[in-house]
């Protein structure tokens, strides 16, 4: 939730603009209410700012130029304080001058009192957001101390809540200095340049290393210098990293969106996950987590917590890890499970699945666990991220960047991983037959999904005649339950569709009163090798909602004959072993989704009140 950018260069003529303008493109993602700029030049502070997307900051700069500069920031916003106005947009500006400029991620929760304080000062705010409080902070903690590395050490100890802050002052060109608590910030180490992201897409393309920064501190950068302290003024160090993906694997390469294309990478996205997981005998081997085995071995229940489609992904591999370790899992919602006065102990493995590894729902979460006693393990896609740093071990997904809001390929990918783990787990209990067969199995699913993605030209046709449609149900049983509910937020997310999704077996408790002649229902069927006759019950479902007139839009197995009687469209998905197959039936509904939302004429990779990684509570 809002992308900030600093940069340092090294010459007045360089490209600094050009820079954070092109780091903004690329985090434009996490927010699209407003953006803006601000420069150090010769006589103070430039600065550009507009309300809606990037488009609307890059004309504004096109009709009123802003001079040559080497240092500077850039936001993009999600509104939290104040609506997305003009006023509101950051960068604020501090001091009686107005040689101070502020941008901030996150929420400043103690900002009314630290406001009414300044307000009896006399100073006079411009915007609604708690960011120019601490604009005006800064500026008067800078006149006390003529430093900003010291004034932003005496603010951030005022500041309650979450925050990352980029601070650039007229009298100390060549300079920004940021600080971190709760919200991301790493830094991107240029030659005779450094950068300053909520993520390395801000700077990726111009350099892959990277360090990251920890709670509670501040960093300093110039053109050739990156200095690290903690809030209380102890020296400290970042730890350097390379980034593993290039610039091209965030740009659309082509197609319609980031959402099509990320769709489309879900073949590499599982593969990549799976790759260098087993020995030479097939033994799994997830070193990457550096736990303790015979911690791990201990443990005697696990809870996933997670947020919206992370969530659901844990909500399907649940089965999975309960089948096969046969340690009770729960899945929680990060946001509910802190409240919720948990039952954990030492032997507890609180696992947290996250895309960005930021969302602070999520971070919360798994401090609570943390402080609680549990072991935690962090399923993420970003490395550096703060959720894994957070955490006593680290899996992570390798799906590469998900840019489009909705997520797709980091689903699946979250799924791969925590099978994974669930497998792990049942190495440690002797489980090795289950592993390597497992494993065999999994190993076929990218090629699987690569055939599925292939014919999905149907799905598309379905979408493009639905676009009118108001309202669609999705339901599913056993592992094709989550896929339902994430079936239903891809809709509601990019199409803005009423849709629910269902446990089929809930139907006659109540949501089959929702059927009326015409409403489209997804079913998502269980292979027909499924325990239990599952298979059996939901074609009863399909025969019950059909006869009250809904329109059947069935996910079944290749060769599964049962449902045709009682589809208006078979959606085919290839053969798998009941427990993998939702790697394969969330495409269609992945699909479904951006098609239908594309044929609405919609922003499929920025829906409306939405933004990726959301880093507020
Ligand atoms: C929906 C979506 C969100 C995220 C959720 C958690 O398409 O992307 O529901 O899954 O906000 O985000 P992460 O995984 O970054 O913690």
């Amino acid at each position: 939730m809002c992308g900030i950018v600093g940069y340092v260069g090294p010459d007045a003529k360089s490209r600094t603009l050009e820079v954070i303008m092109e780091g903004l493109a690329r985090l434009e993602y996490r927010g699209y209410d407003s953006a803006g700029v601000a420069l150090v030049v010769t006589d103070g502070i430039a600065s550009a700012k507009k309300a809606g997307k990037l488009a609307n900051l890059r004309a504004e700069i096109e009709a009123h130029p802003l001079p040559g500069s080497t240092t500077g920031i850039g936001h993009t916003r999600w509104a939290t304080h104040g609506g997305p106005t003009d006023d509101n947009a950051h960068p604020h500006l501090g001091g009686d001058d107005d040689r101070l400029a502020l941008i901030h991620n996150g929420i400043i929760e103690n900002f009314h009192v630290l406001r009414t304080e300044l307000l009896d000062q006399g100073v006079v705010f411009r915007s609604e957001t708690d960011t120019e409080v601490a604009a005006q902070l800064l500026a008067r903690a800078y006149a006390d101390t003529n430093d900003l590395t010291s004034a932003m050490q005496q603010v951030v100890n005022r500041l309650e809540g979450a925050f990352t802050l980029l601070a650039i002052h007229a009298d100390t060109p060549g300079q920004v200095v940021a600080a971190r608590r709760n919200s991301p910030l790493v830094i991107g180490l240029g030659d005779g340049e450094n950068f300053l992201g909520s993520d390395v897409a801000a700077f990726i393309g111009h350099t892959k290393s990277a360090m990251e920064v920890d709670q509670d501190q501040i960093v300093t950068i110039t053109k050739d210098t990156v200095s690290v302290i903690g809030f209380d003024g102890s020296p400290a160090e970042g730890k350097r990293f390379e980034v593993t993906w290039d610039a091209a694997q965030a740009e659309k390469g082509g197609h319609s969106s980031f959402m099509a294309k990320e769709i489309l990478e879900q073949p590499h996205a599982i593969a990549d996950t799976l790759l260098g997981r087993t020995d030479e005998a097939g033994r799994l081997v997830l070193d990457e987590m550096r736990i303790d085995p015979v911690r791990l071995a201990e443990v005697n229940k696990i809870i996933i917590i997670a947020c919206g489609t992370a969530f659901y992904s844990g909500l399907t591999a649940k089965y999975a890890i309960e089948h096969w370790t046969r340690i009770p899992c729960a899945v929680e919602l990060a946001h509910e499970f802190r409240y919720c006065d948990p039952v954990i102990d030492a032997q507890t493995l609180v696992v947290s699945i996250s895309q960005s590894g930021e969302t602070m729902d999520t971070l919360m979460a798994v401090k609570h666990a943390r402080a609680l006693g549990a072991l935690t393990l962090s399923i993420c896609n970003t490395h550096g991220a703060t959720i894994p740093r957070e955490s006593d071990a680290a899996l992570y997904t390798h799906a590469g960047p998900e840019i489009a809001v909705a997520s797709t390929k980091a689903f699946t990918a979250q799924i791969a991983a925590c099978y994974l783990l669930g497998l792990y787990l049942a190495q440690l209990r002797g489980e090795d037959s289950t592993v390597r067969t497992v494993m065999q199995e999994l190993a076929q699913i990218p090629g699987k999904v690569e055939h599925l993605l292939g014919r999905m030209d149907r799905v598309r046709e379905i979408a493009h005649f639905m676009a009118d449609t108001r309202s669609v149900l999705f339901l599913g049983r056993h592992v094709g339950y989550p896929i339902a509910l994430e079936g239903a937020l891809k809709l509601k997310e990019i199409a803005y569709i009423h849709a629910e999704g269902f446990a089929a077996g809930e139907l006659k408790h109540g949501p089959i009163a929702l059927i009326e002649p015409g409403q489209p229902v997804f079913i998502v069927v269980p292979s027909p090798h499924t325990p239990y006759h599952l298979h059996d019950k939901v074609v009863s479902n399909i025969q019950e909602i059909r006869a009250r007139g809904a329109r059947t839009l069935v996910i079944a197995e290749e060769g599964d004959e049962t449902v045709v009687p009682f589809a208006d469209e078979v959606i085919r998905v290839p053969q798998s072993s009941p427990l993998l197959a939702p790697l394969l039936t969330i495409i269609p509904l992945q699909v479904f989704a951006c098609q239908l939302a594309t044929a609405k004429g919609l922003d499929v990779d920025q829906p409306r009140n939405l933004a990726k990684s959301v880093t507020v509570e």
